[in-house]
């Protein structure tokens, strides 16, 4: 399978890039009925255990790559130790218009807007049930964009109904730049009702110990982000995730701004996030001072980068746009990168 992403790689490279994107899909689609999809090792040194979930290794695939849940078996092959489904919404919607994802190759970077195409929470759900054991599903959850952001809480509501009883975690996504009015959540007077509802509705359901974990963009300023982990450690939800994609254009290297503008709006991921994530985090860490465990995601694209964010204090790190750029075999490498000097 591996052989055959990388004699693909070039012609993959060539396609539009959502066209791309399906065509690995329905690959590995196939790959997952495979009777004996291998199944990685992990050394026991790489273990964690973070928000009272046992981890095989601490490399996860962050959220928005597989949506709908449909390759759980292929992460696993991979040897991803856990895997973020969704963002997923409670009602199927079809996202923004296409052309809305972008690749520039040369930088290492990702532009999308896909807007939370999703095919809803029970469709979601449904595929769940038939989840590989000995990996860790994480469900992320969003709201559906003709929901005015007063009645957000019920949408989460909504899909963490459905979803959450089919996953391990559940991450609260106030961070996504590609629905009008969301990152407003993150506004501490908005999370504070927001995550509050969310802890009811865990409790009624015999959730408690499900952790909730809440994923906050790399825009905020340093004041805003210090407000929000003291609302969040308050609160009583299990960790936060930092960080989604970037609004910030200067991180582009000025040759490829150009291009990069006239593609419009979106946020951006990869190596140009690289370092605005990890001032993010570091502001983050400090501020909770050990009260909650952080994932640490944004521009992770080498095991030298993972291993970073994991000295800085992260329990666990998720990679996406390195995974597109780099191909499956990336995930082996980071893991043998991190034993070499573990
Ligand atoms: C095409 C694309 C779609 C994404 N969709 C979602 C999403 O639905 N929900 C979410 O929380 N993050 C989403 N993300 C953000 C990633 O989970 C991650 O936070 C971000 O890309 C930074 O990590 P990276 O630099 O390793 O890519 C998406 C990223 C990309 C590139």
């Amino acid at each position: 399978m591996r052989d055959l992403y990388r004699a693909l790689r070039p012609l993959i490279f060539r396609l539009d890039p959502e066209t791309a994107h399906n065509l690995a899909f329905w690959l590995g689609e196939r790959a997952c009925s495979w009777p004996r999809l291998p199944e990685p090792e992990h050394a026991p040194s790489l273990r964690r255990t973070a928000f009272g979930l046992d981890f095989p290794t601490p490399l996860g695939l962050a959220a928005g790559l597989d949506k709908g849940a449909t390759l759980l078996p292929l992460w696993k092959s991979l040897g991803f130790g856990h895997v973020e489904i969704g963002t997923v919404t409670p009602r199927p919607q079809p996202g923004n218009p296409k052309p809305r994802l972008f690749r520039f190759p040369q930088a290492g970077l990702i532009l999308n807007r896909m807007g939370f195409n999703s095919e809803g929470a029970e469709a979601v759900a449904a595929r769940l049930r038939r989840r590989p054991a000995g990996l860790v599903v994480g469900g992320n959850l969003g709201k559906n964009k003709e929901t005015p952001e007063a009645l957000a809480l019920d949408d989460y509501r909504a899909a963490y109904r459905l979803i959450a009883p089919g996953v391990d975690y559940i991450a609260l996504n106030v961070s996504s730049p590609n629905t009008p009015g969301l990152r407003n959540l993150q506004a501490p007077a908005a999370l504070e009702p927001l995550l509050a509802g969310m802890l009811d509705l865990r409790k009624e359901m015999g959730l408690e110990r499900q952790p909730l974990l809440l994923k906050l963009a790399p825009d905020l300023a340093p004041e805003d982000l210090d407000a929000i982990v003291e609302v969040a450690a308050a609160s009583g939800i299990s960790g936060l995730i930092a960080t989604n994609t970037t609004l910030d254009r200067g991180v582009v290297p000025e040759p490829l701004r150009t291009a990069v503008e006239s593609k419009g709006a979106g946020g951006l991921s990869g190596v140009p996030l690289k370092a605005k994530a990890r001032d993010v985090r570091k502001r983050i860490l400090a501020a909770l001072n050990g009260r909650l465990p952080l994932v640490a995601c944004g521009g992770l694209g080498s095991a030298e980068d993972v291993r970073g964010a994991l000295n800085d204090g992260a329990a666990l790190a998720q990679i996406y746009s390195a995974l597109i750029f780099e191909g499956p075999e990336f995930v082996r490498q980071i893991h043998v990168g991190l034993l070499e000097r573990n």
